[in-house]
């Protein structure tokens, strides 16, 4: 009886042990170490992103603090803040082997459907290879279309071509966010030996030679990410790009780089990726980058050479060009094939398409006898007629500026400003755009 009774306690003493200790070690980062042996898509299932607790993230950069209320996220995006990256198609190719050279992934968000973009990326710049002592692998960031068929399709393009990352949620605008936690996941534990990471959209014309040498210029520093600063954004409320005042009351954005195309350090990522664990996925993609790089304590670095507001074509300045924003397919191979030759040339100064005609995005805000600065908030250069600005310029144009009462701010009507090169009718003027 007695003995039976000892016998009974020393089981529960032991199976309190090992309870205890298989906590304490996983807490302690030994999980990570198991799951880095574990298969990709089985550490997923794990439950690596913990459910965030509710509560309120304060983060600020010394100017402002941003309170991120895990609540109204929760209630506003569900889907973002549960989604455990689960991935159906993954990329393969020399860069897996690759270890004498650094590592430059081109990272190109791209939704199923646009299989001709991608097709004539693949025939321009986005291609494995090496580039002046740096190994290039392309990938493209994808997620779930409806359409049976564009998913068929991108499963033989996996196989041929080898450059797909596929998550299982659905593409969608404010889904875009998820690639950008996933895609820090894969890179943290697929590849953490790469060096730089560029980020883009399947839309553009990326110069890889302007972007490595940018790397050798100005990439030594493990903690700065390069792009087109966003400086304190305003918050839109009304278009495709607005945020309730219940998921985000405040005004403005911390700083972020836009999402046009970015560049970032290898060394970043574990920070980046810890980041992502401990604030509330953000339904704006860029935005979101914007306070992960915070709560990383990362820095920025702005570069006019980031395009991703467009350029006017000229062989010249596509070639000191690291991104331009807006090139679609039937481009893409003119624009590719006269850079590499003006390369081969030598850089011949080839100034035949002159822009005909600039355009300035001014904003600025008044509240009481306070009046922000009107600042040039993007500019655009194109040929031929001026084009629709509302859609990727409409950011700045929205709202009112400042941690001040609503009822105390009257936004300046932004003014567009278009500055026309044409020889014989030189002349600058302002178009006002009101509300
Ligand atoms: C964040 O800021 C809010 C509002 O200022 C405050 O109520 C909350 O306690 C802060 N939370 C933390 C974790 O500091
Ligand atoms: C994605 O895949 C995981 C694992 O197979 C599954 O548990 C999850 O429900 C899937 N999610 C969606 C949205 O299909
Ligand atoms: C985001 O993806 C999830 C999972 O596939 C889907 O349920 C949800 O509807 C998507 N969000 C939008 C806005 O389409
Ligand atoms: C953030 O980084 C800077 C250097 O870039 C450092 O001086 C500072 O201590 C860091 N802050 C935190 C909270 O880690």
């Amino acid at each position: 009886m007695r003995h039976q009774l000892i016998y009974t306690l020393f089981i529960v003493f032991v199976l309190t042990c090992i309870i205890l200790i298989t906590s304490i070690l996983s807490t302690y980062g030994n999980l990570k170490y198991w799951n880095k042996k574990l298969h990709f898509n089985s550490l997923l299932t794990l439950g690596m992103h913990p459910h965030l607790k509710l509560g309120t993230v304060n983060l600020t950069d010394g100017v402002y603090t941003y309170n991120l209320n895990i609540n109204e996220f929760w209630t506003e995006f569900p889907y973002l803040q549960s989604y455990q990256c689960s991935l159906k198609l993954t990329p393969h190719g020399q860069y897996e082997k690759m270890t004498t050279l650094p590592l430059l992934i081109l990272a190109i968000k791209s939704h199923p459907a646009f299989s001709t973009r991608r097709a004539m990326l693949r025939q321009t710049w986005a291609t494995e290879r090496e580039v002046n002592g740096y190994w290039v692998k392309p990938i493209f960031l994808t997620a779930q279309a409806d359409n049976p068929r564009q998913m068929e399709l991108m499963k033989s393009e996996s196989r041929k071509f080898g450059d797909i990352l596929q998550w299982n949620f659905t593409e969608s605008h404010h889904n875009l966010s998820l690639k950008e936690r996933c895609f820090l996941e894969w890179l943290e534990y697929q590849i953490p030996w790469v060096e730089f990471i560029f980020k883009g959209d399947d839309d553009e014309y990326v110069n890889p030679y302007a972007v490595v040498k940018y790397i050798k210029e100005h990439g030594s520093s493990p903690v700065t990410l390069h792009g087109y600063l966003r400086p304190h954004s305003a918050v839109m409320r009304h278009t495709k790009y607005r945020i309730s005042e219940n998921l985000y009351p405040f005004h403005l954005f911390p700083d972020f780089l836009s999402g046009g195309g970015f560049l970032f350090p290898g060394h970043s990522v574990k920070k980046l990726y810890d980041a992502s664990k401990k604030i509330p996925v953000f339904p704006l993609d860029d935005v979101y980058f914007g306070f992960l790089a915070l709560a990383a304590n990362l820095t920025f670095r702005h570069d006019e050479r980031f395009h991703v507001y467009g350029l006017a074509y000229n062989v010249c300045r596509y070639q000191q060009a690291l991104v331009v924003h807006g090139i679609g397919p039937e481009r893409m191979m003119k624009i590719y094939n006269e850079v590499q030759k003006a390369k081969i040339r030598g850089s011949r100064v080839d100034q035949k398409s002159e822009p005909l005609f600039s355009v300035i995005l001014h904003s600025g805000t008044s509240y009481g006898s306070l009046t922000t600065p009107v600042r040039p908030v993007a500019s655009l250069e194109e040929e031929g007629s001026p084009p629709d600005l509302r859609e990727p310029l409409a950011a700045p144009l929205d709202t009112t500026v400042g941690p001040f009462a609503p009822q105390f701010i009257t936004p300046i009507i932004p003014k567009v400003e278009i500055i026309y090169h044409e020889k014989r009718q030189p002349s600058s003027g302002f178009q006002y755009w009101g509300k």
